[in-house]
């Protein structure tokens, strides 16, 4: 029988503790998911780029204001197995830890799957989002699909799933899959699993990479004054003061112009306070970064780059994460300026930086031009996948 359990949430980073918790050791569920991700990714797509460490999944798992992860281990049990008086959590799944030592029971067991499901807390509140990720013994060859029993462990997690969704009223439920940069989406084993049981694709992107070679991207000076236009550099520490009403506008811009698809997206207004409160929480969270935002003379916002990193993550590796112009500045090369200023800004701030990854979707045809044009590769394509789910109104997941 598969049994699914709950790794407990690990405390949430603090302002105080600088996003820093000491020393923490991760349980053996949190080193074995990151290696099988990781070599998933790894076999998918041809390049360690997308691989995460162990640190900076245990990260991911803390709560925030803005969502929080639910990350489940699946384990074949015989009936009556599971150890008595493990603490249950608010879904009624049997918890074990998420740091210092494994329970010497659950040593005993191989997992056969791990699922992770993000949950939105501030916006998008019908979503979530999921993963799921099969022991290595379950994964296909390289052309082939999943076994029998490979299926029978990803149908067991589309159960518990609607479950989850069920008792957090949920409704679109949505999954980030990966391939090489020039694989038939469609032909890999997950989406060709998921569209057999009813899911589709509603929407795709491409990942690039740069080489992040110091000073190479400095857009010259005069070519931004000529544009009538001046750059404000600043990091994690916060926007200046008074370049918060253009960073609100570019902000709204962003989130309304930048292509989702058919994902269900909620836009909300940015406002000083959303953006401090943002500032605040990725601070908290042990996130790094640079912006490069461009303005014109009367103070309006003319374009805006941002490159971020976690603290835990691999130093040589950062992400672009958004960039944005404003309606009425397209059309004038000002998206490749703002790039490129913001990835000569991290290469000077952060000696260690090696590649920066970003993702665009595919009918994004300025954005994509961009990227090339500045020298980025294409290493990956992402499809995301939707299950919808029925919303029940009883909240009870009703669990033995
Ligand atoms: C993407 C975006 C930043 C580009 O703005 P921009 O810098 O003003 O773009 P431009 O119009 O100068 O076009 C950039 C390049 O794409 C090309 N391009 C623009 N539209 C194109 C199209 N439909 N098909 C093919 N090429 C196109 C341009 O010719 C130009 O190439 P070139 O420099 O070789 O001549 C802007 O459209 C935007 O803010 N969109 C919403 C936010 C977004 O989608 N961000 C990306 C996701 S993070």
């Amino acid at each position: 029988m598969i049994t699914w359990l709950r790794v407990a949430e690990p405390a949430a980073s603090s302002p105080a503790s600088g996003g820093g918790r000491g020393v923490e050791q991760p349980t053996t569920a949190l080193i074995n998911r990151t290696f099988v991700s990781n070599l998933a990714l790894a076999e998918a797509t041809g390049s360690d780029m997308q691989a995460i460490t162990v640190d900076r999944f245990l990260e991911s798992l803390r709560p925030t204001q803005e969502q929080r992860r639910i990350f489940l281990i699946a384990l074949e049990l015989p009936e009556g197995a599971l150890p008595e008086g493990l603490p249950r959590d608010p879904c009624g799944f049997s918890t074990v830890p998420s740091t210092g030592d494994d329970p010497v029971w659950l040593l005993e067991h191989e997992a056969l799957a791990y699922l992770v499901i993000s949950v939105p807390l501030l916006q998008d509140t019908s979503s979530l989002w999921w993963q799921v990720d099969l022991d290595a013994e379950f994964l296909p060859l390289p052309g082939e699909r999943y076994s029998p029993e490979a299926e029978r462990i990803l149908d067991s997690a589309l159960g518990v799933l609607d479950e989850v969704a069920a008792a957090l009223h949920r409704t679109h439920l949505y999954l980030w899959n990966t391939v090489g940069a020039h694989c038939p989406v469609e032909e890999a084993p997950l989406p060709a699993f998921l569209a057999s049981r009813g899911c589709h694709a509603v929407h795709r992107e491409a990942q690039y990479s740069i080489e992040v070679e110091r000073g190479n991207h400095a857009p010259e000076a005069p070519d931004i004054e000529a544009k009538g236009v001046s750059l404000i550099l600043y990091t994690e520490d916060g926007c200046p003061e008074h370049a918060l009403p253009a960073l609100c506008q570019l902000s709204d811009t962003a989130e309304w112009d930048i292509p989702a698809g058919d994902i269900q997206l909620e836009p909300s207004p940015w406002t000083p306070e959303r953006i401090r409160d943002a500032e605040r929480i990725a601070r908290a969270g042990g996130h790094r970064s640079i912006s490069a935002l461009l303005i014109d003379e009367d103070g309006a916002g003319v374009a805006l780059s941002t490159i971020a990193q976690h603290r835990s993550a691999r130093p040589e590796i950062a992400e672009q994460n958004m960039t944005v112009v404003a309606r009425n500045y397209r059309g004038r090369g000002l998206g490749a300026v703002v790039k490129k200023a913001a990835l000569a800004e991290a290469a000077r701030r952060w000696p260690r930086l090696r590649r920066v990854g970003t993702s665009v979707a595919v009918e994004n045809a300025a954005m994509n031009r961009i990227n090339e044009s500045i020298g980025m590769q294409k290493i990956s394509q992402a499809s995301a996948w939707l299950k919808q789910a029925p919303l029940r109104t009883d909240g009870e997941l009703g669990r033995a």
